[in-house]
């Protein structure tokens, strides 16, 4: 029990680590979150500073997703409930981080990272429909807003742990409370699109 408890404190410590506010504190000296979107996620990071830096945002995002999970599975006693709760407090953590004023991100890249690795087949189908919806669309803000609604989808169409299909409905949640913004800009015709410079602080 105690294990647990430290694996999913862990986990939200870990998820605090914001690699888009380090990496442009890092490259340029600037806090991401006054910049472009004011999110502190892989896009904006690409609108602000670029492909490289954003790339290594997204990677990173993903393996602190993946790491949670995996430090649940070791600490968690064969309990499917540890890396379950470890995932769901890396994406919190990344959300709303300790260690930045609990100004984070909208935690896509940290989700596929926890799905990926608790419900491989759901994330991936999920992904395929986003980045179609992106490539078409180039709204990042949608893709992630259908990746997320498609988890809980796709984990119950393939009948998977019930467990699971809980998680992936608190993250969606958790994705379309963290899109408000977005949102509203998509219905407006607003929405920033991938490649169209730099956004506007929200
Ligand atoms: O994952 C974040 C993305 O969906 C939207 O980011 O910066 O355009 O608000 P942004």
């Amino acid at each position: 029990m105690l294990a647990s408890i430290i694996a999913v404190a862990a986990s939200y410590l870990l998820g605090s680590v914001s690699f888009s506010i380090l990496i442009a504190r890092w490259v340029k000296g600037i806090d991401i979150r006054q910049h472009g979107s004011g999110n502190a996620g892989a896009t904006n990071t690409l609108r602000v500073l670029g492909k490289g830096p954003a790339a290594a945002v997204f990677l990173l995002d993903v393996a602190k997703g993946i790491a949670a999970v995996l430090i649940g599975q070791w600490l968690g006693e064969g309990e499917i409930w540890v890396p379950i709760l470890c995932g769901a407090a890396a994406i919190t953590g990344h959300n709303w981080p300790i260690w930045f004023r609990f100004k984070g991100g909208k935690g896509i890249a940290t989700t596929i990272g926890v799905m990926a690795t608790l419900a491989f087949w759901p994330a991936l189908l999920a992904g395929i429909i986003a980045i179609a919806a992106i490539a078409i669309t180039r709204y990042v803000s949608l893709g992630s807003l259908i990746f997320a609604a498609l988890l809980p989808v796709f984990i119950l169409v393939l009948s998977m742990p019930y467990e699971l299909f809980w998680v992936s409905l608190l993250i969606c949640v958790y994705a379309f409370i963290r899109h408000r913004t977005n949102i509203v800009k998509l219905v407006r015709g607003q929405e920033h699109k991938l490649g169209a410079g730099k956004g506007v602080p929200n």
